[in-house]
């Protein structure tokens, strides 16, 4: 997917490596997803290209929550409640994204909002994550 963009605007760092495979691909696979919307809104790709990327958005993350949701479970992690939220809170702005996709279409998605989701994946993975992940590696 990245090979065909023009301005991605998701890299990776080394510095967003948990060390668990599965959590780190899922990530990357979110990147990828982030960059392909961002160059979709930059190039004015057409209304069903925007539509199946938000909806691969709002599918990975589900999907990714709901593997680290069963990591923490898995080890009784003590944060799990906090860092719950913040997925919550994620993907109910997602839901509204797609709200506002079905109200005006591609107008509805805006460079401002592919930047949001690079700031927020970048500074989860750092904090959040590595936090629940080095808990669970010490299990
Ligand atoms: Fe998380």
């Amino acid at each position: 997917m990245l090979s065909t963009l023009t301005k991605p605007i998701a890299f990776w760092q080394q510095e967003y490596n948990t060390g668990n495979l599965q959590v780190d691909g899922q990530h990357q696979q979110l990147f990828e997803i982030v960059n392909a919307l961002h160059d979709a809104v930059v190039t004015r790709k057409n209304v069903y290209t925007m539509q199946e990327l938000l909806e691969a958005l709002a599918n990975h993350t589900t999907e990714h929550f709901q593997t680290e949701e069963a990591l923490m479970m898995r080890v009784d992690y003590p944060d799990y409640d906090r860092h719950k939220q913040t997925h919550d809170c994620l993907l109910s702005k997602v839901d509204n994204l797609l709200l506002k996709f079905r109200d005006r279409n591609t107008e509805a998605v805006t460079t401002e909002i592919t930047q949001f989701l690079t700031e927020w994946l970048a500074h989860h993975i750092k904090g959040e994550d590595k936090k629940m992940i080095q808990f669970f590696q010490n299990q």
